[in-house]
C-alpha cells in the first residue's frame, strides 16, 4: 500500500482533458467574453480553454492556501488584490481541480464582489466531489476517491517535497541514501515515478539549498 495515492498526469492528458471541458462548456451554451485562471494551477487549462473555445481576454486571479505562522490550519488568500472592471461581460473562472474548494470559493466570491460581471461560471478539469464544498459549472472527471494528481507544471515542486517527506520520515533511522535507495522508496511512498530528469533536478535542488549533501561516492547525506 502506497502512503500517498498519487497519480502522474502527462501534458496529453492535459490537452484530452481541457479539450473534453470545452466540449461540456459549449454543449451547455456557455459563450465566455473574458477568462480567469486561477492563479497557478488554472493557468495551463484556462489557455488551452481560450484556444478551444476562441476566447481572446485572459486574465488571472492568485488564490492560494497560506499557512500563517504558529497555525497549523490553512487560511486561503486573495494574494494580489488588484480591480479591474468587468461589467458586461460573461466570465469563466478555471481551475485546474476543486480540491476542498477553499481558493476557488474565495476567488469566485471576490470576483463576484470587485469585478463585477455580468455572469460567472466555474469550470475545472477536475473535480473530487466526496471533498469539495461546491461543484463547478462544468467540469470533466469527477474523481471519488481522493488522489494527488501530479500535474506536468508542479513535477519538480511535487518532487522536491516528496521527497523531502521521504527524508523526514524516515531520518530517524536512515540519513545516508543512494539515489536507487530514494527511488524505490519514492515508489513505495507514491507508487509512481517521474522519471530521471525530474527525480535527479528534485535531487541536485535539495543539495543545493543545503538539504542534502552529496558525497564523492555519490551518496546523498541528510543534514
Ligand atoms: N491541488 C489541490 N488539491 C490537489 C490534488 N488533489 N491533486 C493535485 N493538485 C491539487
Amino acid at each position: 500500500m502506497v502512503k500517498v495515492p498519487t497519480q502522474l498526469v502527462t501534458w496529453d492528458d492535459i490537452v484530452n482533458w481541457s479539450q473534453g471541458l470545452a466540449n461540456v462548456i459549449k454543449k451547455a451554451g456557455y459563450r465566455p467574453d473574458i477568462i480567469i485562471a486561477v492563479s497557478r494551477g488554472g493557468y495551463v487549462p484556462a489557455r488551452l480553454l481560450c484556444d478551444f473555445l476562441l476566447v481572446e481576454n485572459l486574465i488571472s486571479l492568485q488564490s492560494q492556501h497560506w499557512t500563517e505562522a504558529a497555525k497549523v490550519a490553512e487560511k486561503a488568500i486573495i494574494k494580489f488584490p488588484y480591480r479591474v472592471d468587468l461589467s458586461g461581460l460573461r466570465a469563466l473562472l478555471v481551475d485546474d481541480i476543486v480540491d476542498t474548494g477553499d481558493t476557488l470559493i474565495l476567488a469566485r466570491d471576490f470576483i463576484i464582489s470587485e469585478w463585477k460581471p455580468a455572469e460567472l461560471k466555474i469550470a475545472a478539469l477536475q473535480w473530487i466531489s466526496p471533498v469539495a464544498k461546491i461543484k463547478p459549472d462544468f467540469y470533466y472527471i469527477e474523481v471519488k476517491e481522493w488522489v494527488w494528481f501530479q500535474y506536468p507544471w508542479t513535477r519538480l515542486e511535487d518532487t522536491i517535497q516528496f521527497l523531502r517527506r521521504i527524508l523526514r520520515e524516515e531520518s530517524g533511522s536512515k540519513k545516508v541514501w543512494t539515489a536507487q535507495e530514494l527511488k524505490d522508496r519514492f515508489l513505495e511512498y507514491y507508487g509512481i515515478y517521474v522519471g530521471d530528469t525530474y527525480f535527479n533536478l528534485a535531487l541536485e535542488t535539495l543539495v543545493e539549498t543545503g538539504y542534502l549533501a552529496k558525497s564523492e561516492e555519490k551518496l546523498y547525506i541528510v543534514k
